[in-house]
This record gives C-alpha cells, structure tokens and sequence, in this order.
C-alpha cells in the first residue's frame, strides 16, 4: 500500500479525534442516564461509547499500516445537561449525522488523492456504518417519541436497551 498522504493523514487524525469525541459524548450521556434512573439507557450508551472506541482505533491502525505516525489531538468537554432520555437520543442522532458527514468528506478526499487503498479499505466500511449508527439512534428516537410520558414505556424501554449485545468482530486488528 502507497504512504498515506499528507491530506488525508491530517484528516484521519482529526477523524480518530471525532470518533474518541463520540465516545466521550456518549458516556457522558450514560451519566446522566445512571443518575437519573435509566441504568438500560446508561449501559447502553457506554457500549455505544466502546463502539466509537473502535472507530477510533480503525482509523488509528489504517494510518499506522500506511506507515505514517498517528498525531492525538484534544478532546473537549462533552455536554452534560439534558432533560430527558428523547433529548439525549435526538442528540446521538444528530451527532450521528455529524459524523457521517465528515466520513463523506474524508471520502471526497480519498477520491481526489486517488486513494484507493483508503476508500476500499477503510471508508467504504465506515459509510455503511454511519448508516447503521443512524438508524440505531433514529429507532430510539421513535420509540421514545411513541411512548411520551408513559412510565412503564420508559421502564420496559430501559430494560430492552440495557440487553443489547457487543461484540467485538474476532478479525478486528489490536
Ligand atoms: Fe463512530
Ligand atoms: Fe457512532
């Protein structure tokens, strides 16, 4: 594989700062989850958290294989207030969507450099992710919208979340 460019290797680092960002974002939204009486929402955040840490770690690897030295850069303070579990959920999805636009710039500069060994190898895989990190986020988000006020919708909700799965893909690269 050709070096990683000086474009795209700028970018990729500020794309492992996004994704460590996410992960930031998202326990900090478990923490208001714990301490407001969502434990299922708050597990769930922080296995969405770990996720992102994967991202990261994706990105992370790609540079290094193209032989060029990973550079961190700062992470800011994530928010902390919310109102309700629905306000936070919109929020994941919109930050979502955030991060799905910035792979489909990193994907507009592959293609530009011609780089081919970025686009297949690596962001090709990251678009069809952001799909599926929209979608999860957006189901959550019409659930909660159904269920408004309820209760016992939240509580059966909570539960149901704090039952996701995780798993990490045994051909994932350490
Ligand atoms: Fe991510
Ligand atoms: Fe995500």
């Amino acid at each position: 594989m050709p070096e990683l460019g000086d474009r795209l290797y700028k970018e990729m680092n500020i794309q492992i700062q996004e994704e460590v960002y996410s992960a930031y974002l998202y326990y900090s939204m478990a923490g208001w989850f714990d301490a407001n009486g969502f434990p299922g929402f708050g597990s769930w955040m922080r296995r969405q958290a770990m996720e992102e840490l994967i991202h990261a770690q994706k990105f992370f690897t790609h540079i290094n294989e193209r032989r060029r030295e990973v550079e961190l850069l700062e992470i800011k303070k994530p928010d902390n207030k919310w109102g309700s579990p629905l306000e936070i959920f919109e929020a994941a999805f919109n930050h979502e969507l955030h991060i799905s636009g910035k792979i489909h710039d990193l994907m507009k500069v592959a293609r530009e450099e011609n780089d081919f060994a970025a686009e297949m190898g690596i962001l090709q895989w990251f678009i069809d992710e952001q799909i599926e990190e929209e979608e999860t986020a957006n189901e959550v988000v019409t659930k909660l919208k159904m269920i408004g006020d309820d209760k016992h919708g939240l509580y059966q909700l909570d539960k149901e979340l704090g039952a996701r799965a995780f798993t990490i893909d045994p051909a994932f690269k350490w």
